[in-house]
């Protein structure tokens, strides 16, 4: 059972270095593996705004590059009305490690709706 309350907790806390002086919107995410560690990562903007990476890919490339692959499931945590869903970018990104990943979108009002990724992504792409 993944404990979707500390996975969106961890979320909250990365979303507070997220640097975020262009857009002002704040994004952290968690990602659970499946030897139940918790990567986070946060959205880190630039001045040249196409260099901006989400919150979601910043905490899967820390991941994989801290010898993570078995992802199971990720909190994006977020504040607009609707919690953020991931981008597509995002979503090719962790289709790569699990099509089947678990994804809760929470916000600060403690609205939590929840995902499995090749729902918001079919026929994501394949090398292999
Ligand atoms: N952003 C994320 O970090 N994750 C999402 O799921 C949606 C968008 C970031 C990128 C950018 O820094 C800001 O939110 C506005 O697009």
């Amino acid at each position: 059972m993944i404990d979707w309350e500390k996975l969106i907790s961890a979320a909250k806390v990365v979303r507070e270095n997220a640097y975020a002086k262009f857009s002002g919107f704040e994004v952290g995410a968690a990602l659970l593996t499946d030897d139940g560690e918790i990567i986070t990562g946060c959205n880190v903007e630039n001045s040249s705004f196409g260099l901006t990476i989400c919150a979601e890919r910043t905490a899967t490339f820390k991941a994989v590059s801290e010898g993570h692959r078995n992802f199971v499931a990720i909190a994006v945590y977020s504040q607009s009305d609707q919690p953020a869903r991931p981008c597509g970018a995002c979503r090719q990104v962790l289709f790569e490690f699990n099509p089947n990943l678990e994804i809760a979108c929470a916000n600060t009002q403690g609205i939590v709706d929840k995902f499995i990724l090749s729902e918001l992504l079919p026929e994501g792409f394949r090398l292999r």
